[in-house]
């Protein structure tokens, strides 16, 4: 796949195409694969040595030194003398281990190939890299490689781009001249999907006799595939989150033999934050400060480290009112039950805001009937849902119609879903589409007989409705006017691109959780009883979509602080534990009712829509306030993701 040698345990080395699945496992069984050992490197960990050499490991790689993929360094001030002269300090080193995005729908591919163009059905996330990735590796024509997506299974990061199961399926196609399917097993998606890497963060925190941050450090070490130079930003929050005099933010990375390491659920923020935050409150702690009061002494009035100034900004609103709706200054530890312990923990959410270069297509017909086509997906985040809703708000139709179709290669190219930019970004397009539907519609209006002059003010006004269109207080026929034009449909596309804003401001949508524990004295059972979630976004574009991806965001900071791992043998890089009864992921028992709130205040230097990213925020922090609320329980801090049990005994 990647030149001659193996990379990985798991790595593919033969593909068998047979008539039935029985045959190919068969003839699999067949291959003798004899393989010359070398020595390789499977794991970053601090073991019994200390940070320090780690972080003076003679492999390590900087930002610098790799081909992109790692954030540079970032600082604000002088942090060593901050943190030299600190009245308090916690120096810290949490560890999170590799995680896999476990995606409910395994990878597979269908590619069938006719001679001149390869045609091709996959789950993905986004298209249009997509076409491009298959054309540079397979030496088509992209014009000759059609990628059709249309309903995805979940993805979270795994599905950005294109995997072994779809290059496979595209050779075998090649060379057959036929339809070939690849489908990854349950066990193969562990190891031939990109998974999360392992951290290694060492938190500084300095602060003065009030208790205000002075110093912040915050150094990563993470595993990177070997030839595959991505590592996550888990040093994003530390430069976003809290003002500080003294900042430094550092990421390196350690060349791996494991699978490629990609994106997975809020890169960077997900296990920076689950990380960050906990030291927080142990600062809050060795300070003697009320770990919310804490959090809002140290408030930045801009981004910390780039200087730039935020956009928007509400972390404080959402801690204020997600503290209210909790009761979190009326939290009693005397719970119902003998023999449990009770506890209580909060946590700041903060993650990146997007806006990715999207286009979209709309076509009316003489009805009044709507049709949008973007390559843009659906991973269950809504986006069929969500786009229809923006048309029919827009133009003034009902839901029922607008018909959405997305997932294609032949339809305008989106952002697709990734990095919770998807809803906004497409979105903006399509609204951009349907202001342009107005202009042209207006447009026919005054070219035909039917009507005199417009105002100015006429296609922010015009709405459709019934198959006429309203202007000015007058109403025509949608058919005649077509007709006069003499067009069976009218197609206009909308754009939206990031501009000035997204460079002048820092953005970020912004959330609080706040977290009731109990603890089973005897087994350390750990019961998550409550949660409280407030989320600044901007615009919700639709609350019980947006509330399901702040609910599932949250889960996952749950799994993240007390269940999943993804286990190593060491001596060859094999995940153990490659199936979802063993990678331990939370079920409905383990997760309470989760109390999520908005807080909606439109922010229009994001994009057109006033929207935030939305998909990501619920994890950001989720897995602190847990553990922070294990450590109010048990006055046991674990340092070492995920909190089990036994490291609480
Ligand atoms: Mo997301 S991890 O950018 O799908």
């Amino acid at each position: 796949m990647q030149g001659r040698g193996i990379r990985y345990h798991g790595y593919p080395v033969a593909l068998v195409v047979a008539e039935t699945l029985e045959q190919a496992r068969h003839a699999a069984n067949c291959i003798r694969v004899d393989i010359d050992e070398t020595d390789v490197r499977v794991a970053v960990s601090v073991g019994d040595s200390s940070f320090d050499e780690l972080w003076t490991h003679p492999e390590l790689q900087t930002p610098e030194s790799l081909d992109g993929g790692l954030e540079p360094d970032a600082a604000n001030g002088d942090f060593e003398s901050q943190w030299q002269h600190a009245v308090h300090q916690v120096d810290v080193c949490y560890h999170t281990p590799n995680q896999v995005s476990a995606a409910m729908e395994p990878h597979a591919t269908i590619a069938s190939y006719d001679g001149d163009k390869l045609t091709v059905y996959c789950s993905l996330q986004v298209i249009g890299s997509a076409v491009e990735g298959l054309a540079n590796t397979l030496k088509l024509d992209p014009s000759k490689v059609e990628v059709n997506s249309p309903y995805i299974g979940g993805g979270f990061g795994s599905k950005l781009g294109i995997h072994n199961d779809a290059v496979l399926a595209c050779l075998a196609s090649l060379m057959l001249k036929q339809p070939v399917r690849v489908v990854q097993t349950r066990r193969n998606v562990f190891s031939n999907a990109p998974h999360r890497g392992s951290s290694v963060q060492h938190i500084r925190l300095g602060m003065d006799a009030a208790g205000r941050l002075v110093a912040i450090g915050h150094d990563s070490v993470m595993p990177a595939a070997h030839g595959y130079p991505f590592a996550e930003a888990t040093g994003a929050c530390a430069r976003t989150t809290y003002s500080a005099a003294g900042i430094r933010s550092r990421h390196r990375v350690l060349p791996v033999n494991m699978p490629v390491l990609d994106s997975t659920r809020a890169p960077g923020d997900a296990i920076g934050t689950l990380a960050f935050e906990s030291a927080i409150d142990e600062a809050a702690l060795v300070c003697g400060i009320d770990p919310l009061d804490f959090r809002l002494n140290n408030m930045p009035d801009k981004h910390p480290t780039s200087g730039l100034p935020f956009s928007s900004h509400d972390l404080a609103g959402c801690l204020r009112e997600g503290a209210e709706r909790f009761g979190w200054a009326q939290r009693s530890k005397v719970g119902p039950e003998a023999r449990k312990l009770r506890g209580f923990g909060l946590a700041s959410a903060v993650r990146i805001n997007m806006l990715v270069k999207s286009a979209a297509e709309l076509e009316l017909d003489r009805t009044g009937a709507i049709v949008i086509r973007t390559d843009m997906t659906d991973i269950g985040t809504g986006s069929y849902t969500i786009l229809a809703q923006i048309a029919a708000a827009e133009l003034g139709i009902a839901v029922e119609d607008v018909t959405v179709k997305l997932g294609r290669s032949a339809f305008p190219t989106s952002s697709g879903s990734g990095g919770s930019f998807g809803a906004g970004s497409t979105g903006s397009a399509v609204q951009a589409a349907c202001h342009n539907l107005k202009r042209e519609l207006i447009k026919l209006l005054s070219e035909a007989p039917l009507c005199s002059s417009m105002s100015k003010g006429a296609i922010d006004s015009a709405q459709l409705s019934k198959g006429r269109i309203l202007v000015d207080n007058e109403d025509f026929s949608l058919q005649a006017l077509l007709e006069s034009a003499d067009l069976d449909t009218l197609c206009v596309k909308g754009q939206v691109e990031p501009g000035e804003d997204h460079d002048n401001y820092a953005q970020s949508s912004w959330g609080a959780h706040f977290v009731e524990v109990s603890v089973d004295q005897d087994t350390a059972e750990v019961t998550v009883e409550r949660i409280t979630t407030v989320v600044s976004a901007g615009t919700i574009l639709n609350s019980k979509t947006a509330a399901s991806q702040v609910k599932g965001g949250v889960v996952w900071g749950l799994s993240y602080a007390l269940r999943e791992s993804l286990m190593l043998d060491e001596r060859y890089g094999a995940f153990m534990n490659r199936d979802l009864a063993e990678y331990h992921i939370p079920v409905n028992r383990d997760v309470p009712d989760i109390d999520c709130h908005f807080r909606i205040q439109p922010d229009f230097r994001s994009n057109p829509l006033g929207s935030k990213g939305i998909g990501e925020l619920g994890i950001c922090g989720a897995g602190a306030a847990i553990a922070n609320a294990v450590f109010d329980a048990t006055g046991v801090r674990i340092r070492s993701f995920p909190i089990t049990l036994d490291k609480i005994l």
